[in-house]
């Protein structure tokens, strides 16, 4: 994938508007610590784009980062970190909830799985919301930089039998190798309904 530019647009705290919804819009959502900023970052060619930080609850805006000024990656905050203090619902921001729920402009979620642990119950009731929500989720499992190869075919396998999906679906990424950076790219561009960002 050919990153032109890439361009920070806006953060967005409680009460803020979101920036216009000129473009269509794809969704990073994940455990705090999991690797979204990662992840964007190296989508983007990118290394200091979106924060990132070994202590979780770093990301705790939404920010929007314009790609080749076309596609939107848009970085939720994280959720399950028990010291972000949340007026919860579901145990996500309401920042996450009422940015689904409501954005025009959102074409789906890339949702990331740590793949040293697999979905947690709270991965599992994202997913099954956003499915309410007709919402399309690609499910990208992370840090598979940490695992031997054995390890990461059983995950897959577990994962995609726990969610019914096949398990060519799910993306197993590293933002530390890079591995699976073209992948997340086809199926982000696959959910929008485009070849080319
Ligand atoms: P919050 O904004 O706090 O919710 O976190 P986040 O999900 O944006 O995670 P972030 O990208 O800040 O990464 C958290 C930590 O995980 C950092 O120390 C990263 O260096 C590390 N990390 C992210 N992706 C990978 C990966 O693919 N492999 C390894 N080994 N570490 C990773
Ligand atoms: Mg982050």
């Amino acid at each position: 994938m050919k990153i032109q530019s890439v361009e920070f647009l806006k953060s967005v705290y409680p009460k803020d508007d979101y920036p216009p919804g000129n473009y269509p819009e794809v969704a990073f959502a994940g455990r705090s610590n999991v690797g979204k900023s990662s992840l964007i970052n190296t989508l983007a060619n990118r290394k200091g784009l979106a924060r990132t930080s070994s202590s979780p609850g770093k990301t705790q805006s939404i920010n929007f980062y314009l790609v080749n000024q076309s596609v939107c990656l848009v970085d939720l905050p994280g959720y399950g970190y028990a010291k972000v203090p949340q007026q919860v619902r579901k145990q996500w921001s309401p920042l996450i909830e009422q940015y689904c729920r409501n954005r025009k402009s959102l074409c789906g979620v890339v949702v990331i799985v740590d793949a040293r642990i697999g979905p947690t119950p709270l991965d599992l009731s994202l997913i099954a919301w956003l499915k309410t929500l007709s919402l399309p989720t690609i499910i990208t499992m992370t840090k598979i930089d940490k695992l031997s190869k054995n390890k990461i075919s059983k995950v897959l396998r577990q994962t995609s039998e726990t969610l019914s999906i096949r398990p060519a679906v799910i993306v197993p990424f590293s933002a530390h190798t890079g591995e699976g950076k073209r992948h997340v790219w086809q199926e982000i561009m696959r959910l929008m309904g485009s070849s080319e960002p």
